[in-house]
């Protein structure tokens, strides 16, 4: 049976999810790889640690992160998404007793507070609309530990003119306003307002992805 979606103003991916794997390198230019070991890297991770990855899709990099966790000491990466049919995709492809997938809603998580060591999204922020972005980031607020990591890689103000390109071609062609606010720049004054420390642009990728890390403070 399928699984059902929550609803969410935010753009899911329903449509997507049978040709996500093969879309998003293409995303990457094939970097992917890469990408996901830099933003591992970032993570800090140590095999006790509850990871969740917001806006997972089919939980690539869910998956890539679990295998750096020890389930006999409570180590487990969690992804969530709203949209069912990706993480109906996720589990049957990825599942396993460090990696789970849940449907939820980024703008209500169903986690307790100080509940997970680390938080990562990727390339979601900009399918969500201003007041979903400031919910979503106030949930990864609430359910990461007092010191622990977000780490989040998404589009932002271009940094080449490919990157604007990018950015504005998919902005119009996709009809999607919440990528025109990533491009504006409000993920670090929105990351701030939510709680955490002031977020550092660790790298970016083709001049329209920045990768921004952060802590919960202490
Ligand atoms: C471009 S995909 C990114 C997937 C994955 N993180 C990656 O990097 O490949 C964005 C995902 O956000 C999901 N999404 C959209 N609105 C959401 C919401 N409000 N809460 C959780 N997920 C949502 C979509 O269903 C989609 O799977």
């Amino acid at each position: 049976m399928d699984l059902k979606s929550v609803p969410t103003r935010g753009r899911t991916l329903d449509y997507a999810a049978g040709i996500y794997d093969i879309f998003e390198p293409m995303l990457l230019f094939g970097k992917e790889n890469e990408i996901n070991t830099r933003l591992i890297d970032l993570l800090d991770i140590k095999n006790s640690h509850r990871i969740l990855d917001i806006g997972c899709g089919t939980g690539l990099i869910t998956k890539a992160i679990s295998i750096y966790l020890n389930p006999d000491d409570g180590g487990l990466a969690i992804g969530i998404d709203a949209a069912g049919k990706m993480i109906q995709g996720a589990r049957k492809k990825r599942e396993s007793n460090r990696c789970k997938f849940e449907v939820m809603a980024a703008e209500e998580l169903k986690f307790e507070d100080n509940s997970f060591d680390s938080v990562l999204s990727t390339l979601f922020f900009h399918h969500i609309q201003l007041e979903l972005k400031q919910r979503a980031f106030a949930e990864a607020f609430r359910v990461l530990k007092p010191g622990g990591k977000m780490v989040i890689s998404d589009m932002h103000i271009p940094t080449s003119f490919f990157g604007w390109l990018i950015s504005h071609v998919s902005r119009w062609i996709l009809f999607q306003p919440q990528i025109g606010e990533n491009i504006r720049g409000v993920l670090p004054s929105l990351i701030k307002e939510a709680g955490f420390e002031t977020p550092e642009i660790v790298c970016t990728y083709f001049g329209y992805i920045s990768v921004f890390t952060t802590n919960k403070p202490l």
